[in-house]
């Protein structure tokens, strides 16, 4: 089928949920994309954050391949290896000491809020069940994570939302001194904003968040969903900020492209889970957590995060050179690149489709730009350039 009859069948049979492009891509490899007409793209928006080797890579392929022909699911009432695995090199990699897997990214959220709350619970402090998020944060989907998510626009018609969230302004310690009180559980907060408009936290936050937490006994919780799984140029975010969180969500990334989410946490915060607190059905299988292994084995090497970094450096330097009036501010931390412009975004990002290269906002004014891990520096050199030429060509002011 082309671009045109897979979209409007789409139409026909898909609910209305995203606004979506008229496009289908059939074919990937490394950061290329093909879509049903035959085009290529130079893909900057890797699944959103999520195909950090890139489309295809041969070893996950062949971990999947492998994986397929033994072992699909047998659910969690049984020890399943690659799993224990999996969770293995998440506990070398995070400092932390257990992990629990889910499917998503809001998934992963809603069991570390449900960790927290039940930890206080089973230290019979019941009451002890607030959670404090930031404004222009973005945690998922589900009634708990959209509650998390400080920003109204994703929460708007789903009232009633449960109970017991607090947000305060990001970066700006005050303003969580003022909303923390005996009944604050947990401060959940993303090490850089993703969907907000890609913003890193300042080192003097993060580390005050901290001590915070220590001196008042509050969980602190970082969801790094967008920002973990190397990529801002360390396997986790906060690695950068000296900083050890009590419990970190991730997904996108784990999985290079297969569905899964996971939970890590201290042996002292995982106390407040017992056997029937919480379950996922698909959590942890074979076929995810075997590619999630493999996955690990690539970017949990120093040159590999090393390259992230400095290919992240060079991605952000030659987009500073631009020098285009309408460029505000480029900034991010490795591979996570935000551009905010004076102008929308979303005409820019569509002109670079037309000339075959995607990107996508984050926010109404920031173009993202989160390509494979792998990404070469010719394929960084070529991006700028159709960035640069569309900013050239267009009369958006
Ligand atoms: C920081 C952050 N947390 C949570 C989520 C939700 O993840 P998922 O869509 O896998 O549920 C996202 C998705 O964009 C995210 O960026």
């Amino acid at each position: 089928m082309s671009n045109s009859e897979i979209a409007a069948q789409g139409q026909r049979y898909i609910m209305n949920t995203y606004g979506r492009y008229p496009l289908s891509f059939v074919r990937g490899q490394g950061s290329l994309l093909w879509d049903a007409d035959g085009k290529a793209y130079l893909d900057f928006v890797g699944g959103i954050a999520v195909c950090i080797l890139g489309h295809c890579h041969p070893d996950l392929v062949k971990v999947l391949q492998q994986q397929a022909e033994t072992l699909w699911h047998i659910s969690n009432l049984y020890w399943i290896e690659p799993q224990v695995k999996a969770a293995a090199r998440l506990v070398k990699g995070s400092g932390l000491d257990k992990v629990f897997f889910c499917n998503s990214g809001a998934e992963a959220n809603e069991a570390a809020i449900k960790l927290a709350r039940k930890y206080f619970y089973r230290q019979g402090q019941s009451e002890r069940n607030h959670i404090v998020t930031f404004l222009q944060s973005f945690h998922g989907r589900t009634l708990a994570a959209v509650t998390a998510t400080g920003q109204l626009k994703y929460q708007e018609g789903f009232n009633p939302l449960p109970q017991g969230f607090h947000y305060a302004e990001y970066n700006n310690l005050q303003s969580v001194s003022s909303v923390i009180n005996k009944q604050t559980a947990a401060i959940l907060v993303e090490p850089v904003q993703g969907e907000g408009g890609i913003r890193p936290a300042d080192t003097e936050f993060l580390q005050g968040l901290r001590q915070l937490c220590d001196r008042e006994g509050i969980l602190l919780i970082f969801d790094e969903v967008q920002c973990g799984m190397g990529r801002t140029g360390s396997l986790f975010a906060y690695q950068h900020y000296g900083v050890k969180p009590d419990i970190v969500t991730i997904a996108k990334g784990l999985g290079g492209g297969f569905p899964i989410g996971a939970m890590l946490s201290t042996d002292k915060a995982a106390s407040g889970f017992a056997p029937g607190d919480h379950a996922s059905t698909f959590g942890g299988n074979p076929l995810g957590t075997a590619v999630a292994e493999q996955v690990l084995t690539i970017i949990d090497d120093p040159s590999f995060l090393q390259r992230v970094e400095s290919a992240g450096q060079d991605l952000m330097r030659k987009l500073r050179e631009l020098n285009d009036e309408r460029i505000v501010e480029v900034r991010g931390q490795g591979l996570m690149v935000g551009i905010e412009m004076s102008v929308e975004a979303a005409e820019i990002i569509k002109s670079c489709m037309s000339k075959g290269l995607l990107l996508v906002g984050a926010g109404s004014h920031v173009v993202r730009m989160v390509p494979p891990l792998t990404v070469s520096d010719e394929e960084i050199r070529q991006a700028v350039a159709i960035f640069s030429q569309v900013l050239q060509e267009s009369a958006i002011a």
